[in-house]
């Protein structure tokens, strides 16, 4: 893999899960890190971390501001931030359909909508979303988390239209199921019916989708754009 070395990324929800791994990921190929989360508890020193809510278009110009005015430059975005609030169709409240949705989508056009004019000035830029599994084959129980990844997808192929030209490519990550907090909420019954739908028979690892991620922000990914990739051990839904 390439260097990142003067590549200024900036990772959403980065202070756990895949996002803490990619991360440490970076930082090690020499990126200049910077994480957004709500809380950005013990990260290495090397990663440079900000309190920003994703939901909140104020909270991200401000930090978009402040990456601008310390590293005078962005090169990379990871809109990786994501929660689930699960419950079936009937069950489901408009509270939790909201709560997901603000984070999962909203979030990522917030972020996404802040940083693109200094992409679009400097003629460069890799913006990378976490879809997941759900957004292209639907789960029981989570009609607000399939509607934001879905919703992830589509906003991915009309970004890689309009920004494509302008020197920026827009791709989309689809991890299947990866072994982080997110997965612990599966109960052990539903998460062995998961493992059998996967051929290569095991959960994923938060790198295995970093190292997709460090792919797609890397020079050797410059003639991919719009595209999602799978990261799920091919899982069949
Ligand atoms: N774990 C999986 O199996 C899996 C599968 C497919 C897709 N994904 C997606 O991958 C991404 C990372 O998931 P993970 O498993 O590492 O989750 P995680 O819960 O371990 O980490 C998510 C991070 O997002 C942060 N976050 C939540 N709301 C935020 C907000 N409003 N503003 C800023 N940060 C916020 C959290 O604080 C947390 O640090 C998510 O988008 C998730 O939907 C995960």
């Amino acid at each position: 893999m390439s260097s990142l070395k003067d590549k200024v990324v900036i990772i959403t929800g980065g202070a756990n899960g895949i996002g803490r791994v990619s991360a440490e990921a970076f930082a090690s190929a020499n990126a200049t890190v910077v994480v957004w989360d709500l809380k950005t508890g013990a990260l290495p020193d090397e990663i440079n971390s900000y309190s920003v809510d994703v939901r909140n278009s104020d909270s991200v110009q401000k930090a978009t501001k402040t990456v601008i005015e310390r590293f005078g430059k962005i090169d990379v975005l990871i809109n990786n931030a994501g929660i689930t609030h699960d419950a079936s169709l009937l069950k489901m409240s408009g509270q939790q359909w909201r709560d997901v949705l603000d984070v999962n989508l909203t979030g990522v056009f917030n972020c996404t909508k802040s940083v693109a004019p200094h992409m679009i000035s400097k003629k460069f830029g890799r913006i990378i979303n976490t879809s997941s599994v759900v957004g292209l084959y639907g789960n029981y129980g989570q009609t607000n988390y399939a509607a934001s990844k879905a919703g992830v997808i589509g906003m991915t192929k009309v970004w890689a239209r309009e920004l494509g030209p302008k020197g920026i490519t827009v791709n989309a990550v689809a991890p299947g199921f990866i072994a982080t907090e997110m997965v612990k909420t599966i109960p052990e019954n539903v998460l062995s019916k998961i493992l059998e739908k996967t051929p290569v028979g095991r959960l994923g690892n938060p790198d295995d989708v970093a190292h997709i991620y460090l792919f797609l922000a890397s020079e050797h990914a410059s003639f991919v754009n719009g595209a999602v990739i799978s990261v799920d051990g091919g899982y069949v839904g």
